[in-house]
C-alpha cells in the first residue's frame, strides 16, 4: 500500500450555500490561503455560482466543480443540467451521488452509474459518494453495502475512465451532523472501497485511486483523517465554507 502514488484532492461541497456575489467573495479570500496546497483543491458550488467562481478562480489552483450532473446529452428534462453544458462553463469536476441527493431526490445506484458515465464520457472528473447510514452499520453491512455502492456506480466504466474518478467514503451518519467517523472508521471504510475497486479492477488500478473521506471534516480533525494510508483528502461540507478552516484542511493534506 503506497499513499504517495495517489494525490491528494480537497474539495469543498457548498451545497446550497452562497450566491454568485457571496461565491466570488470567498473565492478571492480563499485564493490566497490555499495558494500553496500540494495537493488538489477544488470547490464544488451551486450551478447559477459557476460563472462567477470560475472567473474568481481564474489564475488560481482553485478548479471549479458541480454539485451535480444529469445523464442524459440534452433533451426534455426541465431543470437539468448536462455535461456538456458544465464543461463548456469551465467546470472540471462533478460530485455524484451524494447523500442529500440520494435522501431527498430520489437518486438511485442505477442513477449515480448513469451520471457517472455521462460525465466521464465529457470529460469531466467524477466525485461519485459512497456510505453507509447507521442503521446499516449498526446491522454490520457497511463492507457490503460500501462495496456494492462502488461497484454499481462504476458500472460500464473503463480502466482508462477511472483516472477521472474520484470515489468519496461519506458515512451518512457523519454529514453535517457534527459526528465525525474515526480515523480508523474513515480508513476501513475507504479501504472497502478500495477492496471493491480491486475486485473489479486489479490491485495496481485501485491503489491509484483518489478515495476521499467526507462527514463533518473540520480544520481541527483533518491533520488525523488525512494521514491514513487510504484516505486520500476529502470532501468537504460546512467547514468548505470559511476560508480560514478550508485553508487548514488544505494544508493538513499538503504535508
Ligand atoms: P459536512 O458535509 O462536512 O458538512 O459533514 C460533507 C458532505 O456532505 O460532503
Amino acid at each position: 500500500m503506497n499513499k504517495t502514488v495517489r494525490k491528494a484532492v480537497i474539495a469543498g461541497n457548498w451545497k446550497m450555500n452562497k450566491t454568485p456575489a457571496e461565491a466570488k467573495s470567498l473565492i478571492e479570500e480563499m485564493k490566497p490561503l490555499v495558494a500553496d496546497a500540494n495537493c488538489d483543491v477544488v470547490l464544488c458550488v451551486p450551478f447559477i455560482d459557476i460563472p462567477a467562481a470560475v472567473e474568481a478562480a481564474k489564475g488560481s489552483n482553485i478548479k471549479i466543480g458541480a454539485e451535480n450532473v444529469h445523464f442524459k446529452a440534452s433533451g426534455a428534462y426541465t431543470g437539468e443540467i448536462s455535461a456538456d453544458m458544465l464543461k463548456e462553463a469551465g467546470v472540471e469536476y462533478v460530485v455524484i451521488g451524494h447523500s442529500e441527493r440520494r435522501t431527498y431526490f430520489g437518486e438511485t445506484d442505477q442513477t449515480v452509474n448513469l451520471r457517472s458515465l455521462a460525465a466521464l464520457h465529457a470529460g469531466l472528473k467524477a466525485i461519485i459518494c459512497v456510505g453507509e447510514t447507521l442503521e446499516q452499520r449498526e446491522l454490520g453491512y457497511t463492507e457490503t453495502l460500501l462495496k456494492f455502492q462502488t461497484k454499481m456506480a462504476l458500472t460500464n466504466v473503463t480502466k482508462e475512465q477511472l483516472q477521472n474518478v474520484i470515489i468519496a467514503y461519506e458515512p451518512v451518519w457523519a454529514i453535517g451532523t457534527g459526528v465525525t467517523a474515526t480515523a480508523e472508521q474513515a480508513d476501513e471504510g475507504n479501504g472497502y472501497v478500495r477492496a471493491a475497486i480491486a475486485e473489479a479492477y486489479g490491485e495496481d488500478v485501485a491503489e491509484s485511486v483518489t478515495i476521499q473521506y467526507g462527514g463533518s471534516m473540520n480544520a481541527g480533525n483533518a491533520d488525523e483523517l488525512v494521514a491514513k494510508v487510504n484516505v486520500d483528502g476529502g470532501l468537504i461540507g460546512g467547514a468548505s465554507l470559511k476560508a480560514p478552516d478550508f485553508a487548514k484542511i488544505v494544508a493538513a493534506a499538503s504535508k
